[in-house]
């Protein structure tokens, strides 16, 4: 093992007693100490689900990146094993970017990620993207000696060695695939394919995707798979440009829905759509449960707004709850993974309760872990607004807030202590019966999850209120009645 290694374990196992478990989600993955970005292989193995990250041990901003890892049962309740992967290597010296997991036939599992080196150019001292592998037990990962296996040599004419990243590895009947994100000069990200018999040796096998323009400008971290007779293909895209209610400005996510095209092989695009509306989600990986579900999560933050939170912690970042993927109505559909259901308390059900014009709470409703299932149930006059406000006191509140004249759904953080002048609010787009509408809110101390319609769209944002303020409270402009189903959760 390397010194690197070594370091970041000692240093890990030493401050991680600085971090009280009551000041992190309770279930919702955080770096063991210091900065946590990407998911990455995540992956069931040896019995138990791998989730691994991009991770800088020694502060709580983003640093050269190391592979942070964690098991467990359920995908809630996470054990937190030693960091997987230092950047220790001439191959990887700038870094262990992001990339993911399979389990080869002799039982060990791979590992492939991209390795991020300098080289000195006629610009100037460069950092260039390639694609490694590395070996191991579920615990300790050896690299390849003869890593990169996919590099510059490997690239089509106009693919940029500087932004060549994330590997998604998939099994093939053949051997293996990968998906890799890469910059092309002229129409920006593309999700190029490779094929190899061994992980060690590999080709070129065509474009996946290509941007054009039209999403933001670099591609990154790319997830391919079939679901529900659909090719499904997520991406992260940097820089983009707001489309109506679709995308935002910034940092997102995009799902390209098509098929496989049986002659070529091709992945033919059909549709596209965002993946989540909310401000923190990027990145999303996923992987497939032994009993045949296809499960996601993503980093639950945005690039744009990190550490720009008060108070400053010994950690930041955190994982989306684990998510359940479907295709309904031509989109990607998304429902918290069942097993949180066993995290549930007794649950707290009002029906039919009317408000009108102000704001209300109901015993027993309350807390800053919980899942919450609300229906509206509009009267025969139209209504305003509907919101639900939690991490509330007299001074802060959170709220997601809902408006059928516009069809806008709204997740607002504005007032829920942040001191810096950063982006708080966001809004979707939804469906819903003259204002009959379904909502899932799913809390955690520092995060609200607002699925919408049985996971038709996802909305989800990070909040750092001080944990005293634990309120709940429902507020209405106009009248209408609405149910809730109120489970508090106990990780
Ligand atoms: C996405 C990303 C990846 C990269 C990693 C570096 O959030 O930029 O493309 O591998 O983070 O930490």
């Amino acid at each position: 093992m390397s010194q690197a290694l070594r370091d970041a374990r000692r240093y890990e196992e030493e401050h991680e007693h600085a971090i009280a478990p009551k000041e992190r989600p309770g279930y919702h993955l955080s770096a063991r100490v210091g900065w946590m970005n990407d998911p990455n292989g995540f992956s069931w193995y040896g019995g138990q689900y791998h989730l691994f990250y991009q991770y800088h041990p020694y502060d709580s901003h983003w640093g050269p990146m190391h592979w942070g890892h964690a098991v467990s049962d359920d995908l809630l309740r996470w054990r937190y094993l030693p960091a997987a992967m230092a950047p220790d290597m001439p191959f990887d010296r700038e870094g262990c970017y992001s990339g993911s997991a399979v389990t080869l036939p002799d039982g060990r599992q791979a590992l492939m990620y991209t390795g991020v080196s300098e080289e000195l150019t006629p610009e100037g001292l460069r950092h260039v993207q390639a694609q490694c592998v590395a070996f191991g037990d579920g615990v300790n990962y050896r690299k390849y000696e003869g890593n990169p296996v996919i590099s510059a040599a490997h690239l089509p004419e106009g693919g940029s060695r500087f932004d060549f990243r994330d590997p998604r590895l998939l099994e093939a009947p053949d051997g293996y695939r990968a998906v890799v994100a890469n910059d092309h000069a002229g129409v920006g990200g593309r999700m190029l394919l490779f094929r190899s018999g061994d992980l060690i040796h590999w080709t070129f096998a065509g474009v996946l995707a290509e941007n054009g323009g039209r999403l933001g400008r670099m591609w990154e971290c790319p997830d391919f798979f079939e679901l529900d007779g659909r090719a499904v293909l997520l991406g992260s895209a940097q820089d983009m440009l707001p489309k109506g209610f679709e995308y935002h400005n910034g940092n997102g996510t995009f799902c390209l829905l098509g098929h496989m095209d049986p002659e070529t092989g091709a992945f033919v695009e059909e549709s596209d759509h965002a993946i989540d509306y909310g401000i923190d989600f990027y990145a999303p990986q996923t992987l497939l449960t032994p009993d045949g579900r296809r499960v996601m999560i993503g980093w639950m933050q945005n690039w744009d707004t990190c550490n720009l939170h008060t108070p400053s912690t010994a950690w930041y970042g955190q994982m989306s709850v684990p998510r359940e993927l479907s295709i309904q109505n031509g989109r990607l559909y998304q429902r918290p993974v069942k097993e949180l259901e066993a995290l549930r308390g007794a649950p707290v059900t009002y029906e039919h309760v009317k408000i009108a014009d102000g704001e209300l709470t109901l015993p027993g409703i309350g807390g800053r872990m919980a899942d919450m299932e609300i229906e509206l149930e509009p009267g025969e006059t139209p209504f305003n607004r509907f919101a639900v406000r939690f991490a509330k006191n007299d001074q802060f509140h959170t709220g997601v807030s809902f408006r059928p004249v516009e069809s806008v759904l709204k997740v607002d953080r504005k007032f829920s202590g942040s001191r810096r002048a950063i982006i708080h609010q966001r809004r979707a787009k939804v469906r819903h019966d003259r204002g009959r509408l379904k909502l899932r809110l799913i809390l955690d101390r520092y995060s609200v999850e607002v699925f919408v319609n049985d996971g038709e769209k996802v909305m989800s944002a990070t909040l750092y209120t001080d944990l005293a303020a634990d309120g709940i409270a429902f507020f209405a402009d106009g009248a209408l009645s609405f149910n809730v189903t109120f489970y508090p959760l106990n990780p």
